[in-house]
């Protein structure tokens, strides 16, 4: 099985999954990780498995990054073939409800740059593909960014994070927000990322996102006309241990950036 339909397939088994677990969530493990905001359910490590052993048994040599126990890391070689994985993205969503704003995204990237990508919401079904060179889809449907162009009528997506990212949100983003024309939080990055794919956004801003968060999301937009970049502009390489984000229609890219950067 090629790639394309490799990531297809295992993200439409995998919502069946986690849509039965959503249902009863009342009674899913959940467990701390660095704080109370910062929590892990036992679905997030059963989907990881799940994809990590499939991942395993079809392409084996390849590395595999995700976000959970054993495999949150990056490669050495950043040239390898890598699978990045986040099991459930907006997973603090997943446990308290906030429907329908979670999703399953699996990237296979090659020198630290998403190729090819997936993100499935299992609520509604919807499957998000991009692959590099060949468009990207929200299921059979090609999608395209918005045609917005002015920063006063954007619509952007400050994504909050956790606690521990509201300072920098605040101090980073404080002349977005005066400047920008509609702000929205899904606080799941894939949702956030892909709406701009979907023209629903023109822009998403994130101060502190690990490369599960944005992998698979960033192919998507990308092919969808957008552009993902660090916060300055420069180049949003997977593994540099590099954070913050910015994934906008490509149209208002470069505006965007003087806002954050007034200075430069
Ligand atoms: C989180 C979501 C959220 C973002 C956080 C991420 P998780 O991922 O993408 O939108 O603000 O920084 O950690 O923990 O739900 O997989
Ligand atoms: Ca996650
Ligand atoms: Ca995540």
């Amino acid at each position: 099985m090629n790639e394309r339909d490799f990531i297809r397939e295992a993200l439409s088994n995998l919502a069946v999954f986690v849509r039965e677990k959503y249902a009863s969530r009342r009674n899913v493990c959940i467990s701390e990780k660095r704080e109370a905001n910062d929590i892990l359910t036992e679905v997030d490590l059963a989907v990881q498995e799940k994809l990590v052993e499939r991942i395993k048994s079809a392409f084996p040599g390849d590395f595999i990054a995700a976000e959970e126990e054993g495999f949150s890391r990056f490669p050495e070689d950043p040239n390898v073939r890598a699978w990045v994985i986040d099991p459930i993205d907006g997973t603090q969503n997943f446990v308290r409800g906030y429907f329908p704003s979670f999703g399953i995204s699996l990237a296979l990237a090659e020198g630290g740059v998403p190729i090819a990508g997936g993100v499935i919401v299992p609520m509604t079904g919807d499957l998000f593909f991009g692959q590099r060179g060949h468009g990207s889809f929200r299921n059979d449907s090609r999608l395209e960014v918005s045609s917005i162009s002015t920063v006063g009528l954007v619509r952007a997506e400050i994504d909050f994070g956790g606690p521990w990212d509201r300072p920098g949100t605040l101090a980073a983003f404080d002349t977005v927000m005066r400047n920008v024309g509609q702000i929205r939080c899904h606080c799941a990055a894939v949702i956030g990322i892909c709406s701009v794919a979907t023209g629903d956004m023109d822009a998403y801003f994130h101060v502190g996102l690990n490369p599960w968060d944005y992998a698979a999301a960033q192919v998507i937009l990308e092919e969808a006309g957008g552009k993902v970049t660090r916060l300055d502009g420069s180049p949003a390489y997977l593994f540099d241990g590099g954070h913050g984000l910015l994934a906008t229609n490509g149209r208002v890219h470069d505006d965007l950036i003087r806002i954050i950067h007034p200075q430069a």
